[in-house]
């Protein structure tokens, strides 16, 4: 499999391949440092089980030819050649499973994590700058709010993470013109809960789309586009840690996200404060764990 490369463009062009086979590394480190837990025999069972009679069930329905098979195996394959499988998984599948672990959790809305989250990024104060190039291209932002138990009690010394795409969509670490680091970093609330972190505005977001996924987005028609977002994981002693994303309510594909990760409780509207600074507020309120 080849990959496409954009000499032409002036502006950076890091490939499917970059970010792909970058992904598939950090997913597996963070997974190393969380744990894999295995499930029982009998949920393998009746989990795997229903999604193989599903796709039997697709196969019949839809009258499923054999080069459609052969095409759909080639297909697979290349994900996994290209490092894609993270990209596939948190694009089309995340979703679903954040949906439903949600369920249980009360407090802030949670969205999903995505392929790029990187641990350990430096810990910054509660009135904070992220990291960025002195050139840093993008409108900027102010995002200030406070973090409280869901009874209201402020949380002193939480953690508020972020990690974001620069001004022309790409995240650091998975683009390798990106300097590492770049637009991460963990605010740390002050006494009372608060914080206020300086970035800019990330722009919309393209998922990969030289690759296998890419391919599959244009055999069937649908945009490889996010709406602009900031990830967050937002930490507290003694409390559920919340992974969510924000969306700026105006930017382009608020409506069509192609993770279908967007949720109305999480849209922001920054409001220029006349200086050229876009600036918002929002709380974060977690539950005891
Ligand atoms: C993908 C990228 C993201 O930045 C995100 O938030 C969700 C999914 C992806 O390429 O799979
Ligand atoms: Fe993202």
């Amino acid at each position: 499999m080849t990959t496409a490369q954009d000499n032409q463009s002036p502006a950076p062009s890091p490939t499917a391949a970059d970010s792909g086979a970058s992904a598939t590394v950090a997913f597996k480190q963070n997974a190393a440092r969380r744990g894999v837990v295995a499930s029982s025999q009998e949920r393998v069972a009746g989990i795997v089980g229903d999604i193989l009679s599903a796709v039997r069930d697709v196969i019949r329905s839809h009258d499923v030819t054999y080069p459609e098979y052969q095409a759909t195996k080639a297909w697979l394959m290349a994900v996994g050649e290209g490092g894609e499988w993270p990209l596939v998984m948190d694009v089309f599948i995340e979703h679903a499973v954040e949906d439903q672990v949600s369920q249980s959790q009360n407090g802030t809305k949670g969205s999903i994590e995505g392929p790029y989250y990187l641990p350990d990024q430096p810990k910054l104060g509660a009135t904070c700058t992220l990291p960025m190039r002195a050139d840093e291209k993008g409108t900027p932002l102010v995002l200030s709010g406070q973090v409280r138990d869901i009874d209201g009690t402020p949380l002193a010394a939480s953690e508020v993470e972020i990690w974001q795409a620069d001004d022309d969509g790409y995240y650091s670490g998975f683009a390798p013109h990106v300097p590492d680091g770049n637009l991460r970093g963990v605010a740390v609330t002050d006494a009372d809960g608060h914080f206020a972190i300086s970035t800019i505005q990330p722009a919309p977001y393209q998922i990969p789309h030289e690759g296998p996924t890419g391919r599959l987005l244009e055999a069937a028609g649908w945009h490889p586009w996010r709406p602009a977002h900031l990830h967050l994981m937002v930490r507290a002693d003694g409390h559920r840690t919340i992974t969510t994303q924000l969306y700026l309510a105006t930017s382009a594909y608020v409506d069509s996200d192609v993770a279908s990760a967007t949720k109305p409780e999480l849209f922001i509207e920054p409001v220029d404060d006349g200086t050229g600074v876009a600036r918002v507020t929002y709380d974060f309120e977690l539950e005891k764990a």
